[in-house]
Order: structure tokens, then sequence, then C-alpha cells
């Protein structure tokens, strides 16, 4: 990390930035935000990067949240449901973000959705998910309890999506996705931008550490409309998104 961080000067100098020192000890803050969930009695509540422990999802379902955990293989099922979620959400390689994986170093994203949950539903009677590419109809036929779709929405009017996001998506510019940890040390599928290409290489493992790391040159290319060093996050469905209102974008997934 401590290399990639030296690799990343240039960025910051081209940015006008102050690269942060690591945060090596950094836990994103868990405890507060299962602490939070509690509090709120979120009606459901869903993991990703990992399984939480047995006591974390007892006390979730205590206070009356469905709890659903993340995986990408029929593998990560079987260690997720060693802790009894109300149920699995299957991420295909095709979804865009961040992959759930328990696999950071070796995941490629090459596996489609209806293969993920084709493994995963394999494994158990409890109701699975399934995430990646926002075929609805046919994830549904093929055994799906509901889909889980991003890309769709990342133009929908109430999305927080940055507008030089949506214009890079809009621009045609930007044609490929690619599954990258260069952006936050945790892969996940983004536009192929100067970013990806100049760093995936050599990125490390090392969520959140990487995500602080990279987070000022982000915002500052972000402030000057630069799509060049941004995480544009999107799945390889990406050239099928339109704007519309979200109500509108939902009627059209399910049609
Ligand atoms: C911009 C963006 C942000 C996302 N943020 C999260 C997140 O915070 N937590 C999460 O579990 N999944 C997140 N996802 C992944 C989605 O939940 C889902 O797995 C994926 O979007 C489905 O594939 P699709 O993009 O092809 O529809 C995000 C996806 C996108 C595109």
């Amino acid at each position: 990390m401590a290399r990639y961080r030296d690799a990343l000067r240039p960025e910051a100098e081209r940015y006008g930035v102050e690269l942060p020192p690591l945060g090596l000890t950094d836990d994103d803050h868990f405890a507060a935000k299962v602490e939070l969930a509690i509090a709120y009695r979120i009606p459901l509540v869903s993991f990703t990067f990992g399984v939480p422990s047995a006591a974390v999802v007892r006390a979730l379902r205590d206070a009356g949240s469905a709890v659903l955990i993340t995986v990408t293989s029929g593998a990560e099922a079987r260690r997720a449901l060693t802790v009894e979620p109300a149920g699995l959400i299957a991420q295909g390689g095709s979804a865009g973000g961040h992959a759930a994986t328990l696999d950071p170093a070796g995941y490629r994203g090459e596996r489609g959705a209806p293969e993920v949950l084709a493994e995963v539903l394999a494994v158990t009677d409890r109701p699975v998910l399934a995430a990646g590419g926002g075929d609805v109809p046919g994830l549904r036929s093929a055994g799906a309890a509901a889909v889980q779709c991003g890309t769709a929405f990342l133009l929908a009017e109430e999305a927080g999506t940055r507008a030089v996001q949506r214009a890079a998506m809009r621009s045609g510019e930007f044609r490929e996705t690619v599954v990258t940890r260069a952006f936050t040390g945790q892969p996940a599928r983004a536009l192929r931008n100067r970013f990806v290409e100049a760093y995936s290489a050599i990125a490390p493992v090392g969520y959140p550490a990487i995500h602080h790391l990279t987070a000022p040159i982000r915002a500052a290319a972000a402030r000057q409309g630069d799509a060049s060093a941004l995480n544009l996050w999107a799945g390889v469905g990406h050239a099928t998104t339109r704007p519309g209102s979200t109500a509108a974008l939902v009627d059209e997934l399910q049609a």
C-alpha cells in the first residue's frame, strides 16, 4: 500500500491535492453502523465484502431486521449461511460498483449473474436475490426472489450520480467496463478511464485504506469536471442506461 501511495504522487500533483497518510486500522465504523441499524430498526440490512458475525446477525434480527449477505459464489454462500441470514444476494461479475467477493486478490468478475445465482440456489432454500446485469424477468424466472439493480439507476433523476459521471456516461467516450482495485482496494466494476488504465495493474488489496488514499484525487477531479481520474462505477449493461424518474425505470426493468 505504501508503494501504491508513492506511485500516486504524480496524480496528487496533477490535481493539486495532498495524499493522506495510510489509515491501516480503519474498519469503516463497522460497529457504529450496526448500532445505528439496530437503533432505527431498519427493515432490511444487507452486508457486502464479508460475512458478519453470528452475534451481529442475531442482534439485527432481534431488532426486526431481515439480514441479507452478498456473495459471489456457492462457496461464499456456504460461509454466509453459517451465520443464518434471512437470505442471500447472489452478485454476478457483470454488476456495477464493488464486488462482494471474499477473495479480493483473485476476483476477476468473469461469471455472469445467472451462473452465480444457480450456484447459490443449489446450496440454500432461503430466498436468493440476484444482482448484476439488470435482466429482471430472466433472473426472476431463474429462481431469484428479487433482483437488485444499480447501473440502471445511474441516470435517474433522484440519483446522486455526479454531473461529471452523468456526462461521461452519455458521451459514448467510455465504452468498456473493467474490474479494478485502483480506486478503493476492493474489486469494483467501473468504466475504463485513464486512472483505471494507469493503476489497475499495481493496485493492492486494501479497503478502506485505498479508498481514503485516492479520495482527494477523485474529489478534485470531480470539482474540475475531469472524468479521467474518477471512479465511474458502472456495470456491463451501462450503454442501455437511460435517464428518467426512478418509478418509470422500475416499471421498465420489470417489463
Ligand atoms: C454506483 C453504485 C454504487 C453501489 N453501491 C453499493 C453499496 O453501497 N452496497 C452494495 O451492497 N452494493 C452496491 N452496489 C452494487 C449493487 O448493489 C448491485 O450489486 C449492482 O449494481 C447490480 O448490478 P447492475 O449494476 O448490473 O445492476 C453499487 C452499484 C453501483 C452501480
